[in-house]
């Protein structure tokens, strides 16, 4: 686990930003190869998303070869409700919808389409319920589809729950209909009319999805998240406090803010921030020392071959496995090459 604590929300938020940049573009995504993003709504994330606009609008990142898949969506919330993701999405994330992927708000009907069954038949809520659970389903196909998320961008519920995953979520939970709790509903009335209206379910990814992503960055900004972001990082794995499931996760980064990152003792600061350090600079070693030069000076396929061996894509579907290239492993620094003396295939590189 890595922690990056910062001074303002603004630099916090310039940090996600970064740390999302470089992935996208160490990546290297093309139209047969696409960057898989998770993503939040609410509050926290709004910053990150104003400079990942300024900075596409720049030149720095080009969303053209990336897919995103949201975590959460109110159930009930048409898309052109205001308060639905749908609808916040489209205010702050300007990718096409064709690489747009959000849970439906409002249920989609397929068994009846499917069989013929009439709903009528049984209450709403349950016709609505099955439904819902067909479209989580459906979800989870996606993401597999799609060949898993490459970088999971969440916030943080001042209860600890990340997604909709309030306490006491399974840890093997994949997408589903959840009970939102009290808190999160009071928390998130600031933006509908008043409480009654904020919605009493969700759909949303489950922990064990959220820990199928390859990475994880999660931001919390502001006072009232001190207190989850203490209990995630420092307190053991709970199932009270679902952010603390991300300690058994290989790659997560919390970045916080001053306000957020108040409750953690001094030592955890320095201790998670020294890792931090030692991960950005094994990623410098391996962008543009060590790493590139053992394959341009071994007897190694040249790299895009190397990437091509370990990378697959069908051709009809553009659809990807859970390989991951070899230049993006380089360069999140988890690699070793593994020189044999046969020369390297690329299924001889540990971890893959
Ligand atoms: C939203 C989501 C939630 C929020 C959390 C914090 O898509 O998954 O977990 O990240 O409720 O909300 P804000 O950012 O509004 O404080």
């Amino acid at each position: 686990m890595h922690l990056q604590t910062f001074s303002t929300p603004e630099e916090a938020s310039e940090a996600v930003a970064n740390l999302i940049i470089s992935r996208i573009n160490a990546f290297g995504p093309t139209q047969h190869h696409k960057f898989v993003l998770g993503l939040p709504t609410g509050g926290t994330p709004v910053r990150v998303y104003e400079n990942l606009a300024e900075r596409c609008e720049a030149g720095e990142i080009s969303f053209e070869h990336v897919i995103s898949v949201n975590l959460d969506e109110y159930v009930g919330l048409p898309p052109t409700h205001e308060q639905s993701y749908h609808h916040f999405m489209e205010e702050h994330f300007d990718i096409p919808p064709s690489q747009t992927h959000i849970l439906p708000g409002v249920p989609i009907h397929p068994i009846q389409i499917i069989t013929g069954t009439d709903p009528s038949a049984a209450s709403e809520w349950e016709s609505d319920l099955k439904a819902h659970q067909v479209s989580c389903a459906a979800y989870e196909a996606l993401i597999t589809y799609l060949g898993g998320i490459n970088l999971l961008f969440m916030g943080i519920g001042a209860n600890g729950h990340i997604g909709f995953n309030e306490p006491g979520s399974s840890f093997e939970s994949r997408t589903r209909v959840v009970a939102l709790n009290e808190g999160t509903r009071e928390a998130n009335a600031r933006f509908f009319e008043d409480k009654s209206r904020v919605p009493t379910h969700a759909l949303s990814m489950g922990l064990g999805t959220i820990l199928d992503a390859q990475e994880i960055v999660v931001l919390a900004l502001g006072s009232n998240k001190a207190e989850a972001i203490r209990r995630a990082v420092e307190d053991g794995i709970n199932h009270m406090t679902p952010a603390s499931v991300l300690q058994q996760h290989e790659r997560v980064t919390f970045v916080a803010d001053s306000s957020a990152a108040s409750g953690l003792k001094e030592d955890t600061k320095e201790h998670l921030k020294l890792q931090s350090q030692s991960q950005s600079h094994s990623m410098h070693l391996a962008r543009h020392g060590a790493a590139k030069s053992l394959i341009t000076n071994s007897t190694n396929p040249p790299i895009d071959a190397a990437i091509d061996t370990c990378t697959s894509t069908t051709g009809d579907h553009g659809q990807r496995t859970n390989a991951r290239p070899i230049v993006t492993l380089l360069a999140k620094g988890e690699v070793l090459l593994d020189h044999s003396e046969e020369g390297d295939e690329g299924d001889s590189l540990p971890g893959l």
